[in-house]
């Protein structure tokens, strides 16, 4: 009998303790829970401002958020005509904004350097950046991969928008040439300079790399002649395009600034905001930027 009872209180002691050390591991289990909880949740939304393209900075994003950054590609004369079949098929498809510089790269990068009125240069993976405003032209070139493959999502959201209100006034406006990769890009270079000869070739259509068209944030509007700056659709577009977030990206009277020969029918996205900013200054982005576009 004093045995048995010893032998109960020893077994009521040892599950007092086993109670204890459960407590004690559900516990630990817990904040180790928490933890590592609150460290994938931070991940996520690092992720997910890189992911959307848009800069750290807190004014800067919201500044992107609403604008909306992005657009299509175009070019003069023959190149984007030849290109026209499989432009809007092929570019149609949404993909991640890449007009804006992700800060968190930037901030790692050391190329950094000033324009001629003081806004950043800064060079991601190849790619330029003025401002956080992704550039394409004869001085800053792309990378041969550099393909996002299509117009950018909130690019084609935004000429969307603009076609119906073109739409209202009776207008039929249209991309006839969108997004073009280098290979493509290269391929209508070439057979420009076999036609006009590389002098003339360079005034109208970007050497591979060097399009705009290659972004995914440009587009060419409906007839790719001189003519289409006459149309009713074309005096709307020079009119009314920057309420949607684009400007007419080769100005008339601009073509030693910009490089190329007056474009009434490509248009750059570049949001709302800066779209507006430009066309009130009536500078070339060039200009606005203090940047050149020259070959070496
Ligand atoms: N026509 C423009 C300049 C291009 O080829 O990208
Ligand atoms: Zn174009």
């Amino acid at each position: 009998m004093a045995y048995k009872k010893r032998k109960r209180r020893h077994k009521t002691k040892w599950n007092y303790k086993r109670i204890v050390i459960a407590s004690t591991g559900l516990a630990v289990l817990v904040i180790a829970l928490t933890v590592v909880i609150s460290i994938s949740g931070k991940d996520k939304s690092k992720d997910s401002s890189y992911n959307s393209g848009i800069v750290a900075d807190a004014a800067q994003n919201q500044s992107d958020k609403d604008n909306n950054l992005n657009t299509i590609p175009q070019k003069t004369n023959a190149d984007d005509k030849q290109d026209n079949t499989n432009a809007v098929s092929n570019d149609n498809v949404n993909t991640p904004t890449q007009n804006v510089n992700p800060t968190n790269q930037a901030e790692n990068n050391d190329m950094t350097s000033k324009t001629s009125k003081g806004y950043s240069i800064t060079e991601v993976d190849g790619i330029t950046y003025v401002d956080g405003v992704l550039i394409a032209n004869k001085t800053y070139a792309l990378p041969a991969d550099y393909n996002p493959g299509a117009v950018d999502g909130e690019v084609m959201e935004a000429f969307s928008v603009m076609q119906n209100a073109a739409a209202r006034e009776g207008l039929n406006i249209y991309i006839s040439s969108g997004f073009r990769s280098y290979e493509t890009q290269n391929r209508l270079y070439n057979n420009y300079v076999a036609k006009d000869g590389k002098a003339e070739a360079d005034r109208y259509s970007a050497r591979a790399g060097h399009s705009e068209h290659q972004t995914g944030l440009c587009f060419d509007l409906n007839s790719i002649d001189d003519s289409f700056a006459a149309t009713p659709e074309g005096e709307w577009v020079a009119k009314h395009a920057w309420e949607y977030g684009f400007i007419i990206r080769y100005p008339k009277g601009k073509e030693d600034v910009t490089g190329y020969m007056y474009e009434s029918w490509h248009l750059r996205y570049l949001g709302k905001e800066l779209a507006k900013k430009v066309y009130d200054s009536g500078l070339c982005l060039e200009e606005y930027y203090g940047i050149t576009s020259q070959y070496e």
